[in-house]
Formats: C-alpha cells, sequence, structure tokens
C-alpha cells in the first residue's frame, strides 16, 4: 500500500530535456514532457487507443503524439486529434498529474489532483544555492523503499557498511543518540564527542585527529530525508548547535527524495551539499568519489536484503521486516513506520469515506 496524496520526485530538472521521459511512480507509468516554454508536463503513459505507451511518440509543440496511429493528447491529457477524422471519440483522454518543478526536483502528485498542495513541497535551497556544491544521482534500487527508510533513520550502520570513508566505530559505539518526533517528522541526532575523524572528515575537513562529529537525519512523508553531517573541534560547540542546515566547522547536507517503483523497487534521487568554501577546487573529484562509494554501499545492501527478504523461510518481508528483532537504534524507524502506516490507513479510510484516525 503507498501513500497517495504526496508529491513524489519523478526526475531531476536536467534529466527533462527535449525527450519525452517514462518512469512507474507508485505502479503507476507516468510520462513526463517539457512544453516549449520549459513547462513538465506529466500524463499517464498509456494511450486510450490501444494502450501503448506513449513515450514511444514524439512531442509536437505541446503535445504529445502517440507513435503507433498518431492519436495527439495535449498537456491536461484530452486528446484533441485523430488522423484521418474530424474529431476525437468524446471523452478520450489519459490521465493528466499536477506537476510542479523547485529546487532541481521535477515533483509529481500521486494523489487526487483536487488535494495537491503546493505548499506542503520540502524545501532544498542548498540544491540550487550559489555558494553550494552538489553532486547527484538518481539510483534505481531493486529493494522496496521501506529498507531505505529504515537505513537513513539508523545511521549506526555507517560505523561498518562506509568503514573506509565517512565511518569507523566510534559513529556506532560511542554516539549519544537522540530520538524526536515533531507532528509526523522523525529526527534522529546522533552526537560523537572527542572521538578520531574518520577518513573522509580527516581528509577533507579541519581535525584529522579527535573532534566532535553529529549526524541530524530527518525524515518527511512520505519518503524525503535532510541529513545534516557536522563537525567541530572538541569542546567549541555551543549548545543547541543541532539544526537541519548548520554543520559546523566542516560537513555536508545529504538529501533523499525516495520514490516507490513498484513493491520491490525504488526510485532514489540522491543529492550531497556542501558550502564551495569546505572543499577546495582541487579536491572535489575525490570528495564526489567518496560520497559516491558510500551511496553505492548503500544500493548494494538495500539490494542484497531484498533479495534474502525474497527468499527469506520465515515469511519476513519489507513490512514486516523490524517486528523481528528490535534493538536500540531502532526507536526512529520504528516511529517512521508507525507513521507510515497510520497514514496509509487513514488514506484508504478516507478513500471509502470511513472516519480517520483522530
Ligand atoms: S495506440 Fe496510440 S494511437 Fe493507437
Ligand atoms: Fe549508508
Amino acid at each position: 500500500m503507498y501513500m497517495k496524496n504526496h508529491w513524489y520526485v519523478a526526475a531531476w530538472s536536467d534529466e527533462l530535456g527535449s525527450e519525452p521521459l517514462a518512469l512507474t511512480m507508485l505502479d503507476e507509468d507516468v510520462l513526463l514532457y517539457r512544453k516549449r516554454d520549459g513547462t513538465p508536463v506529466a500524463l499517464e503513459n498509456r494511450c486510450a487507443h490501444r494502450r501503448v505507451p506513449l513515450s514511444k511518440g514524439r512531442i509536437v509543440g505541446d503535445e504529445i503524439q502517440c507513435g503507433y496511429h498518431g492519436l495527439v493528447y495535449d498537456s491536461a491529457g484530452a486528446c484533441v486529434k485523430v488522423p484521418g477524422q474530424a474529431r476525437a471519440p468524446r471523452g478520450t483522454r489519459v490521465k493528466s498529474y499536477p506537476v510542479i518543478e523547485r529546487h532541481a526536483f521535477v515533483y509529481v502528485w500521486m494523489g487526487d489532483p483536487e488535494d495537491a498542495d503546493e505548499a506542503s513541497i520540502i524545501d532544498f535551497p542548498r540544491l540550487d544555492h550559489p555558494e553550494w556544491g552538489v553532486t547527484k544521482l538518481h539510483l534505481h534500487i531493486e529493494a522496496n523503499y521501506l529498507l531505505l527508510i529504515d537505513n537513513l533513520l539508523d545511521l549506526s550502520h555507517v560505523a561498518y557498511l562506509h568503514d573506509t570513508t565517512i565511518g569507523n566505530a566510534p559513529v556506532a559505539e560511542d554516539a549519544e543518540v537522540i530520538h524526536e518526533r515533531h507532528g509526523d517528522t522523525v529526527r534522529v541526532t546522533r552526537e560523537m564527542v572527542d572521538v578520531p575523524a574518520a577518513r573522509t572528515y580527516a581528509e577533507f575537513g579541519s581535525h584529522p585527529g579527535n573532534f566532535d562529529r553529529w549526524q541530524l537525519a530527518e525524515w518527511r512523508p512520505p519518503a524525503y530525508f535532510l541529513i545534516n553531517n557536522g563537525s567541530e573541534g572538541t569542546g567549541a560547540r555551543k549548545p543547541g548547535r543541532y539544526r537541519v542546515f548548520d554543520q559546523g566547522e566542516w560537513g555536508f547536507q545529504v538529501y533523499h527524495g525516495i520514490t516507490p517503483e513498484t513493491r520491490r523497487s525504488t526510485h532514489q534521487f540522491w543529492a550531497i551539499a556542501y558550502e564551495l568554501s569546505a572543499v577546495p577546487k582541487e579536491s572535489r573529484p575525490e570528495f564526489h568519489r567518496q560520497c559516491h562509494q558510500v551511496i553505492r554501499e548503500d544500493v548494494a545492501i538495500y539490494e542484497a536484503q531484498q533479495r534474502s527478504l525474497d527468499s527469506d523461510p520465515e515469511g519476513a518481508t519489507p513490512e514486516n521486516v523490524n517486528e523481528r528483532v528490535r534493538i536500540r537504534f531502532d526507536e526512529g524507524l520504528l516511529q517512521a513506520r508507525e507513521i507510515i502506516a497510520r497514514m496509509s490507513k487513514d488514506e484508504a479510510a478516507e478513500k471509502k469515506g470511513e472516519p480517520i484516525s483522530g
């Protein structure tokens, strides 16, 4: 079950050029293209005539023409032309989706178009800030999206999975961890005081020896993350230091827009943003390389975990995997799972006209 009444990332802005772009989101086949003025359009990627993907066709002005028998649809999904006849059969159309472009993302509203609320789009101002550098990827992952949420709300894994770059043992063993919930947002803050710097921090940051370090992971439904990785010299940190966009003396932000593709696959829009002054130009290729290594290590784990679940003799699934063994650092992700379950249930109830939970 998906939470549909939300904006989901469909593409990075620069992925959507002059050609139609097809992708599956929440089990729905979606077509994206740009009108002549650059405005993005999102339509069902299935011709009303014989169900051929419209992405096999071509963009004609502000419209899209099916590549099979040439039916033309406007940007609202109405069929405006059938070659060889005066007009289209009444009501011939494909579904259209609300779409918005902001901060380098193209977002599509997957729920009832009536409910699409632009104000609910999350702000990622560092993605297009002139003083910030960004490295980003659109990853296609053969795993359920819930496994990604679990990963990002328990960053103790950084100690083991990323132990040749951003991680070392103190990240799991010496961290003070605070789990907070603000409405439907879950925030997990991990603070490590007077610990040795892991490789990436030692190489690019200002403290090659011991320092204070923090990770602040904030999850917002349905599947967005803003992660603040910060550090300072031991003893220099002021109380109340932790804010989502403040990484202290040296650090970087990590953003994730996570879009379920199917129950077993996911689009992950991942970006690292850093102040240009924090990483000198000549160091950026190596810094990016280390960041990319980290996300590739995560992808390999998600996919291995999904394959292991696929053949689990006890029937564990991405949905119930956390009901088995629970450890202390699971608290944040269990809260997120609870919110997802409640929101999904409320959406289903609303659809049926039943009362929703208070
Ligand atoms: S299938 Fe699209 S025009 Fe026939
Ligand atoms: Fe990771």
